[in-house]
């Protein structure tokens, strides 16, 4: 788009060349260091149901694809085949509220270890559809999970790590609510919830992105999608391109 800046070129990337050989044995810390490929960048989507966020991943990953970044897009709960598994039961199964947030960290802890670090250790960018973030909307701002367990849970689970780059879709309750009924889809046990519910899902999605401003962007929903995905890309481009 015009009014985009200029992508700069890819040798300027932190990514390591599609093809490149894997790194070879190196005699100091430093050398070593040198040959390990550049980590890749962690970008989550968060927002309530309904708000568009599996409707923007997929131009996010192309954006990334068109300048040359090798990038993994998936799920929470669920990203590999025992989350999915988990992501069955967490969406349809009836179950206390801590079991919930910790199936919710188990699958996270099993999404990390099995996929997502080795994709960042090898250089890839991994794009991923609810993080933590959601666990502490959902579960603390919705449910009335404690606090200090939600803290817990995550220092256990990925002490030191939080996405590069975090996009809350900001969205009234009831325009959500409504696309999620005009998909014409069963809703799982969260889409049933009442409004209330998403109104303070919202409003601990706002509390979050207020602690941590320069991770998390938050983006109005409530705008037609070629406006949000030109201000998603926008803000890709500021965030790891200039
Ligand atoms: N900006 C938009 N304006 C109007 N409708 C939209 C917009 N973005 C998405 N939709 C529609 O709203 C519905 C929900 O969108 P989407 O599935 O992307 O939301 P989601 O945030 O991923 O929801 P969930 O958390 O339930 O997965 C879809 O039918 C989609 O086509
Ligand atoms: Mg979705």
């Amino acid at each position: 788009m015009s009014q985009m800046p200029p992508v700069r070129p890819l040798s300027d990337l932190p990514v390591r060349e599609a093809g490149a050989a894997a790194p070879r044995a190196a005699s100091t810390p430093d050398a070593m260091q040198a040959m390990l490929p550049a980590r890749g960048r962690f970008i989550t989507f968060e927002g309530i149901d309904g708000a568009g966020k599996s409707s923007q991943i997929a131009a996010v990953v192309e954006l990334l694809q068109a300048l040359g970044i090798d990038v993994e897009q998936t799920r929470e709960p669920g990203g590999t085949a025992l989350g999915e598994r988990l992501r069955e039961l967490l969406l349809h199964e009836p179950m206390h509220l801590e079991t919930e947030a910790m199936l919710m960290f188990a699958a996270r802890r099993e999404h990390l270890a099995a996929r997502i670090e080795p994709a960042l250790a090898a250089g890839r960018w991994v794009v991923c559809d609810r993080f933590s973030d959601a666990t502490f909307a959902y579960q603390v701002g919705g449910r009335g999970l404690d606090r200090g367990k939600f803290d817990a849970l995550e220092a256990w689970v990925h002490p030191g790590l939080q996405p590069d780059l975090t996009l809350v879709f900001d969205l009234d309750p009831g325009v959500a609510a409504a696309r999620v009924a005009a998909t014409g889809v069963d809703p799982d046990r969260f889409e049933r919830e009442q409004r209330d519910f998403f109104v303070r899902v919202r409003a601990a999605y706002l509390e979050r992105a207020g602690r941590a401003p320069a991770r998390i962007c938050v983006i109005d929903a409530d705008r037609p999608p070629a406006v949000i995905r030109a201000e998603i890309e926008r803000i890709v481009r500021e965030r790891f391109f200039q």
